[in-house]
């Protein structure tokens, strides 16, 4: 699989033959400035929530990719099929077969609404299940033990993309803790450094994944890496 860092929790995940585009919010990042909305392709929008920080350009991703479904909680999928927008809807707990493999809503701990301040549902995270590997996408998310439960329920994880900015969500040590609830050896790290209550020290996130023996992965915004 191919994994595209566009910041903050925006990537491009290529794995089972599809495109899937996770949380796009890339023009309101001020770190993202040399990234071109406009040339993004995907066949599937993933959204872990409704805040403003993960949906920023999901309409601009819509108009360009009108082939492309989005994938939400029940009420995030009920605000944009309302829309016109070609979704599918999907609840906490649940696994569904797609066209490149099994997607299933799992628990964050978070908040959500709209940028209006209406009821979005709850936040999710994803696991990936394909033909080439098996991800877990946490969404913006505390630690909580029920990633304990992910590796006793999914297929074994070759990558988990984590938040590790801490103020809205996990910290880095945190975040370590649920690599291990994880049984998960290789973390991409997101959420961090794209507003100053965020900005965090990478050497010492590296590290602290190290002294566990995990791998902490920091992408450059724009680059693409293989797993
Ligand atoms: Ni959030
Ligand atoms: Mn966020």
């Amino acid at each position: 699989m191919k994994i595209t860092y566009y910041g903050h929790s925006c990537f491009l995940v290529e794995t089972g033959g599809k495109r899937l585009l996770f949380d796009p919010f890339i023009s309101g990042n001020p770190l993202a400035g040399h990234i071109h909305v406009n040339n993004i392709r995907c066949d599937y929008i993933l959204l872990t929530h409704a805040h403003s920080d993960h949906i920023g350009d999901l309409e601009t991703i819509v108009r360009n990719n009108p082939e492309a479904t989005l994938v939400g909680i029940w009420e995030i999928h009920a605000h944009y099929s309302a829309k016109g927008f070609r979704t599918h809807p999907m609840n906490k707990g649940g696994w569904r077969s797609f066209d490149f493999g099994r997607l299933k809503m799992v628990n964050a701990v978070h908040s959500s609404s709209f940028p209006d301040g209406s009821y979005a549902g709850e936040p999710v995270g994803f696991i990936v299940h394909t033909t080439d590997g098996t991800i877990y996408v946490a969404g913006d998310t505390a630690l909580t033990r029920d990633m304990e439960l992910i590796p006793q329920t999914c297929p074994p994880l070759d990558l988990a993309v984590l938040p590790i900015g801490s103020n809205f969500t996990m910290d880095i040590h945190d975040a370590v803790i649920a690599s291990v609830f994880l049984q998960c050896r290789q973390i991409i790290g997101c959420h961090y450094d794209t507003f100053g209550f965020i900005k965090i020290n990478h050497e010492e996130a590296i590290n602290a994944f190290a002294e566990q023996s995990k791998e902490l992965i920091l992408l450059p915004i724009g680059e693409t890496k293989a797993f």
